[in-house]
């Protein structure tokens, strides 16, 4: 795994080949129903292991799990190495690799108009105990904005009411805000939806569209280092992948609501039911052979991209006021947006509340932050648990900031409507880094246990 490959891996098929070359794919052979068993493979391993399922109990389409759910491996299928990943993420958003336009992709080997149940060739998943049905959860959504000269994408999760219809859960107040614009109008608003796609793509799709304004499929693209091709739908008038493996199209019809939730959220909590839009699809395409895709609800595999995009967000903060800023860390079981970890180099005494506000500007979502020394291993929790204990005097290293704003991922801010928060500077006094050097053992690094036992 990892390092600078010659042949850039643009779809899911040469992914799944690479690794199984490398041995990181997990082959699961034994039948696995989609309703509850499948789910609960995928995260017995929290999603961080690539899967795929040969044998989905009522179908023949193999589905793959876990591929961009750990740090290492989510690099490894972009060609670079994990501490790579936000530094490429940041290039990528200032310089992205624009689409290709083809006449005819792989995506479009097989077309089916206006199909008549969305579940007869790929199955639909149940994944906690309390949902209110199968949900589609993985799919790339496309749309245009309203000039109809922007594309965006996005992760919005359907639920299958049945026949051709799936509901949809659209928290971005902008998008929301755009479909109800064409909503008044009468008129439906166009969607595409894409499955089987590179880890790359689900990354880049939580890029935010109001603070960057930039096409994430272009992202995409320079995050693999290599344009991907795209085709225009068959039915809507928007391009999706060539690569993908397969692709709903349809219309997110007006006036129409159906109820929506409980859902297994994010937060390992179930959110509440509320009426959402209806989705109409006509037409999907496919791959010949396709392969079918899940991301499993609140594991790391939908974590990871939302931290890698907060943290590529929070270290361009804080490096705005803090120079010296090394690293950052949004830990994924904090939903992967509550807790940060900032690691300086401290060149001045206030540079750790300073890195500290900064954090809390970047993102309303985030509640508490930690600042530590360079020496702080900030991947490691216990070492970010030994420089809190050993160099936080809480009456002068930590400060709170009652009614703030908050996630509406988050149960206790949503209890109250208004989030507290922390931050801790765990850095060491400059005048006082003599009696903050930590114990070391000459040559500790170069010991091969094997050459012992
Ligand atoms: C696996 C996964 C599932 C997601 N499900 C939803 C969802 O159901 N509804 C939603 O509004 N956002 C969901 N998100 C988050 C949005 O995709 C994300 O906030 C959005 O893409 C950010 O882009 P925007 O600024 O264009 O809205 C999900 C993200 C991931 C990674």
């Amino acid at each position: 795994m990892g390092g600078e490959r010659s042949e850039m891996i643009t779809n899911i098929r040469d992914l799944i080949e690479h690794w199984t070359e490398t041995n990181d794919l997990m082959r699961i052979q034994k039948e696995v129903d989609p309703v509850f068993e499948l789910g609960a493979v995928v995260n017995h391993l929290k999603g961080r292991q690539p899967m795929i399922f040969e044998k989905v109990k009522g179908y023949d389409v193999p589905m793959v799990a876990g591929f961009g759910g750990d740090r290492e491996r989510m690099a490894d299928s972009m060609g670079i190495r994990a501490p790579e990943i936000v530094p490429r993420l940041i290039q990528s958003i200032v310089q992205p690799i624009a689409t290709r336009s083809r006449s005819t992709g792989p995506v479009q080997e097989n077309v089916i108009l206006e199909p008549e149940e969305l579940d007869d060739l790929f199955p639909v998943c149940q994944y906690h105990a309390e949902d209110s049905g199968t949900y589609y959860v993985s799919g790339v959504l496309v749309v245009k904005d309203l000039s109809g000269k922007k594309r965006y994408t996005s992760i919005r999760r359907m639920q299958y009411l049945g026949g051709n219809r799936t509901n949809i859960l659209i928290t971005s107040p902008e998008l929301m805000d755009q479909y109800r614009q064409i909503e008044a109008r009468g008129e439906p608003m166009e969607v595409a939806v894409m499955f089987g796609v590179i880890p790359a793509v689900v990354l880049s799709s939580q890029v935010s569209s109001h603070l960057y304004h930039t096409d994430k499929l272009d992202i995409a693209g320079a995050l693999v280092g290599s344009p991907l091709d795209v085709v225009a739908c068959q039915t809507v008038d928007l391009d999706v992948l060539a690569e993908a493996e397969v692709v709903f199209e349809g219309r997110m019809l007006p006036i129409e609501r159906e109820m929506e939730g409980p859902f297994g959220e994010l937060g390992h909590y179930y959110g509440g039911e509320a009426p959402q839009p209806v989705v109409e699809i006509s037409a999907i395409t496919y791959r010949n052979q396709p392969v079918w895709q899940t991301i499993f609800p609140s594991s790391h595999e939908e974590k990871l991209p939302m931290a890698l995009v907060r943290e590529a967000t929070l270290l361009s903060t804080v490096r705005q006021v803090v120079p010296g800023v090394k690293d950052v860390h949004i830990t994924l079981p904090a939903v992967a947006r509550c807790h940060a970890i900032i690691q300086i180099e401290k060149r001045h005494e206030g540079d750790g509340k300073q890195a500290l506000l900064a954090a809390f500007a970047s993102d309303k979502d985030l509640k508490h932050a930690v600042v530590v020394n360079q020496d702080v291993d900030i991947w490691d929790p216990a070492d970010v648990e030994w420089a809190i204990a050993t160099r936080v005097q809480a009456d002068r290293d930590v400060f709170i900031v009652s009614g703030a704003n908050g996630s509406p991922l988050e149960a206790s801010h949503n209890l109250r409507g208004l989030s507290a928060k922390m931050g801790l500077d765990a850095t060491y006094p400059l005048q006082e880094a003599k009696a903050f050097r930590r114990t070391s053992i000459p040559g500790a690094e170069n010991i091969d246990l094997s050459q012992y036992v």
